[in-house]
């Protein structure tokens, strides 16, 4: 048996008053449209079916799937009308799965309880119970057995006093399906071809209609506007949070930190408020991120400190590194084993290396630094001729005077020491002291000016 996810996502979703199309609105990060589709993947046998419309090739270009069949509605007529754009893909043997390209919390076990509902009925759609059921089509029983759907524009009062609701997930058995959307007709307060009108037509025909109850709600909630985004978006990050902190780590306050891709952790990895992760990070053990940090594609090994409101991009940190507070790392940084960056330190490009040492205000780019070195408070590397980018090559031991500039490409070597407030534009030698600094000089008897009267 094959199982074919349908994805309706071709409609404008004019309350996002966005120009972005519904779909590709984030959730964690990912377009919400991405989480159904990765989804979707994991239950398919073959393709997934995404229907797409408005936005096009925008909301084409935005997503990636291993295999995805995409099918053009080109006028928006109802979720009916979708699904029937894609009817020449259905074998009439099929478990189809259609999902809503905007209900993006949706997980694989629901879609495999929704699918196996197929194996004793012809249809089969996902419930759940709302205290506001206000938008959404009701599930309308008969003695326990689903009877209809009726759209809230369509329902008389007593309907509308109905919490089951259809989550828009349902499963149809691939002949059965076609029949039925070719039987659809506009006939309703929308006037839309809707999808779920199909419930009613297997029930005249006496076919048997299955329904899975969905327990988590939140799961299967819609994105229709930017407060049920916000909302979703914290649901979502509830629900790897939650995973995070059963795994060992601690939150201080979970409401406060956000995953925006994937974060891996070890033991004893302890999170302050308002810390945000971003694409693919890291945590060895006993890492502790403090208060307003920002991490960006990281790998972070163990014992390392991350002091409050820093912010690391594309860096490799080693064990026993301490960082911050208020450090910049930008991509391409690698620190050896128990290096050390301090306040208002940026660095790009550059290898720190073991046990070395950049503890306040300084500027280290393009930058190959050797272990055990210790560099003065504001120095600069002047990695920049306003046309190309330079190296420069600390090595080992080295010890730089505060205020000094290294003017790339230069070289300093092993175990030399550079006077503070130097200007170093030629290479350094090896175990030397090298320094360039005007003579200090004191005028004698000098008065400083005094303010004329007026
Ligand atoms: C739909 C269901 C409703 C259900 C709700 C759950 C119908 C008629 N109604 O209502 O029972 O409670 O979802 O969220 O099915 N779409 C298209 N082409 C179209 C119209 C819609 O691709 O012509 C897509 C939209 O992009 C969206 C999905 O189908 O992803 C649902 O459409 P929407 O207009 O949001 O339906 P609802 O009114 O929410
Ligand atoms: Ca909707």
């Amino acid at each position: 048996m094959k199982r074919l996810p349908i994805i309706l996502a071709a409609g404008k979703g004019t309350r996002m008053r966005s120009r972005l199309p519904k779909v590709l609105h984030p959730i964690g990060g990912k377009p919400m449209l991405q989480h159904v589709v990765d989804a979707c993947e994991s239950i398919a046998t073959e393709q997934v079916v995404v229907i797409y419309g408005h936005g096009g090739e925008e909301v084409q270009a935005g997503i990636k799937g291993q295999n995805i069949d995409w099918v053009l509605q080109a006028e928006q007529n109802g979720t009916g009308h979708a699904v029937a754009q894609a009817i020449e893909l259905i074998g009439d043997e099929d478990y189809v799965i259609i999902a809503n390209g905007d209900v993006p919390l949706i997980r694989q076990e629901t879609l495999e309880n929704l699918a196996n509902g197929l194996d004793d009925a012809e249809l089969c759609v996902l419930t759940t119970l709302l205290d506001n059921p206000t938008g959404y089509g009701r599930i309308v029983r008969e003695n326990g057995q689903v009877n209809c759907i009726v759209e809230e524009k369509d329902a008389t009062d007593e309907i509308r006093q109905i919490k089951e609701i259809n989550t828009g997930f349902i499963a149809a058995r691939g002949q059965s399906l076609k029949n039925w959307l070719n039987q659809l007709s506009p006939e309703n307060a929308q006037g839309e071809y809707y999808l779920t009108d199909c419930i009613g037509l297997a029930v005249a025909e006496g076919k048997k209609v299955a329904a899975v109850l969905c327990d988590d709600s939140s799961e299967v909630e819609g994105v229709n506007n930017h407060v049920q985004q916000a909302a979703i978006e914290r649901s979502y990050q509830r629900r790897q949070l939650e995973a995070l902190m059963m795994n060992g780590v601690t939150m201080f306050d979970p409401a406060r930190v956000d995953i925006r891709g994937q974060l891996t952790t070890g033991q004893d990895v302890v999170l302050d408020v308002n810390t945000v992760f971003i694409g693919s990070v890291t945590l060895g053990d006993n890492v502790t991120i403090e208060s307003g940090c920002v991490l960006k594609d990281c790998n972070i090994a163990s014992d390392v400190i991350i002091k409050a409101n820093s912010i690391l991009e594309d860096t490799i940190v080693g064990s026993e590194c301490d960082i911050g507070p208020f450090a910049r790392l930008r991509p391409g940084t690698v620190l050896k084993d128990k290096a050390k960056i301090g306040n208002f330190v940026e660095t790009k490009k550059a290898v720190i290396g073991e046990g070395s040492k950049v503890n306040h205000l300084s500027y280290i780019g393009d930058t190959s630094m050797g272990d055990d070195v210790n560099i003065g408070a504001g120095t600069i590397t002047c990695n920049y001729d306003g046309a190309n980018k330079h190296q420069t090559i600390i090595g080992d031991k080295v010890f730089v005077g505060s205020c000094s500039q290294l003017v790339a490409p230069v070289t300093v070597g092993e175990g030399a020491t550079i006077g503070a407030g130097s200007t170093i534009s030629k290479d350094a030698p090896e175990g030397e002291l090298t320094l360039s600094r005007a003579k200090q000089v004191t005028i004698k008897g000098w008065n400083r000016p005094v303010k004329r009267s007026k």
